[in-house]
């Protein structure tokens, strides 16, 4: 199965982002993948609500709302408003995971938890069954380029079997880090969803190496 691409525009050309989206349009990318930090969760402020009521006009692709913020469950009407596809909120960041869980999906969108480099895969057992999608974060959340974690890899294999396990549908995404080389290798571990930033944007032809990553 080819795995789902979903380009972060985190390291897109903001001053021109009409013209990114226009690319993305036009690209084999399946997902729009949308980072919004607070400065508080993570150490780096991207864009907001007000930015991404735009952003989303340009595209009719899925979008995939990856909030690195604390209280996530605040802003549930303003991610809906933007037609989100996927709400992504960070286990780290939900006291009552379970109730955040159930108020994305009573919203009408699908919902997603995110994992940190740190934070074990077992501590989702009671909660993946009720969800959409997981996402296994590759690089500590915050900036776009960094350096992938190999560990990350062996995470992914792991709630692979706990998906097997608990008989839960979800779906495994990875986010941070991703080029040809290491995406490879995620989607021979389980991954279906590969978030690509860096590695579609600084590339010399964007579309290229989507049609690329989306070929593995
Ligand atoms: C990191 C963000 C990522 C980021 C990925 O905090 O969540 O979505 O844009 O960027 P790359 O692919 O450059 O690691
Ligand atoms: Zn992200």
């Amino acid at each position: 199965m080819k795995p789902i691409i979903a380009p972060s525009i985190l390291s897109a050309n903001f001053g021109n982002l009409a013209a990114e989206m226009d690319m993305l349009n036009r690209s084999d990318a399946d997902w729009i993948h949308l980072d919004i930090m607070d400065g508080v969760f993570v150490p780096n402020i991207s864009f907001g609500f007000p930015v991404l009521k735009h952003v989303s006009r340009l595209t009719h692709k899925p979008l995939d709302v990856h909030l690195m913020i604390v209280q996530p469950e605040k802003f549930i009407p303003e991610v809906k408003a933007l037609g989100a596809h996927v709400m992504n909120v960070h286990y780290e960041t939900c006291t009552h995971l379970h109730r955040v869980v159930q108020q994305i999906r009573d919203a009408g969108m699908q919902p997603a938890v995110t994992i940190n480099p740190a934070t074990p895969v077992s501590l989702l057992k009671d909660i993946v069954g009720e969800l959409y999608m997981v996402l296994v974060m590759g690089v500590n959340p915050g900036f776009g380029g960094q350096k992938f974690i190999e560990h990350t890899v062996d995470k992914v294999r792991e709630l692979r079997e706990l998906l097997n396990q608990t008989g839960s549908e979800a779906l495994i995404e990875v986010d941070g880090g991703v080029n040809l080389e290491t995406g490879a290798r995620l989607v021979e571990a389980g991954a279906d969803i590969l978030v690509v930033g860096n590695a579609v944007f600084s590339a010399t032809d964007p579309m290229k190496a989507i049609w690329a990553l989306k070929n593995l």
